[in-house]
């Protein structure tokens, strides 16, 4: 069974934006020592367009082959013009409004996220599915989260949008499998679901 991580970023009060979702102010922590975790440790997880930046727009998958957005998430590159934010993986997005893709390389999902996820789960293969978020799709795909991993800024927004803003959120316990802190005081730490 491949696995679905949420792999996001958030502030110390488990915010993954302000309340609109602008996670702008984060950016000002990614100092030298955090860009090359970045790149060379997670670099499956970034844009095309950070990939591209760092120069290693063409190098192979190491753990996710697949992302999965939600119509939110997705707009915030789509109203930049980028309508495959991550080329080097397989691109699903939720959305009941969207209709027809954008992108021949972006996938929408409309009707059954979670058995989609499901499926996608059960597939062969070696390398994951990274759930990019949002807040109200990482909300609805909780119960299929195997892993999380949560980068923490050292920042507190007050108010913002939470990691999983559906309502219907039952509390879920997840394992410790490990933490890295980083010297610009982000911490990384990764949990695996408890079955
Ligand atoms: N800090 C981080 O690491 C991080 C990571 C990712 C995103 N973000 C931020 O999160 C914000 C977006 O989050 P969000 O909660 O507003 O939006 P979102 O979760 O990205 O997308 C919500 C949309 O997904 C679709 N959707 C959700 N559940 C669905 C289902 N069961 N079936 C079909 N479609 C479904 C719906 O689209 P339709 O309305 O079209 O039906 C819904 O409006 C952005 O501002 C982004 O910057 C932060």
């Amino acid at each position: 069974m491949r696995k679905l991580t949420y792999f996001v970023a958030c502030s110390l009060d488990g915010f993954i934006g302000d309340p609109d979702g602008d996670a702008t102010a984060m950016m000002s922590f990614l100092d030298e020592e955090f860009l090359d975790y970045l790149r060379t440790e997670v670099p499956d997880t970034l844009p095309t367009a950070a990939r591209r930046a760092f120069g290693i727009d063409d190098r192979p998958n190491e753990r996710f082959d697949t992302v999965v957005q939600g119509r939110g998430s997705y707009e915030v590159g789509l109203e930049e013009g980028i309508t495959s934010p991550y080329a080097h993986l397989r691109q699903y997005v939720a959305s009941r409004t969207l209709g027809v893709s954008p992108d021949p390389d972006v996938e929408i999902v409309a009707d059954d996220v979670v058995g989609r996820v499901r499926a996608l789960k059960a597939e062969e293969g070696a390398l994951g599915i990274y759930l990019c978020g949002g807040s109200r799709l990482a909300g609805e795909l909780l119960g299929e989260v195997d892993e999380l991993v949560i980068k923490t800024y050292p920042l507190v927004y007050g108010r913002g949008m939470p990691m999983f803003g559906t309502s219907g959120v039952d509390a879920t316990a997840f394992a410790l499998d490990g933490v890295r802190a980083f010297g610009n005081g982000v911490l990384v730490r990764t949990y695996r679901r408890k079955r």
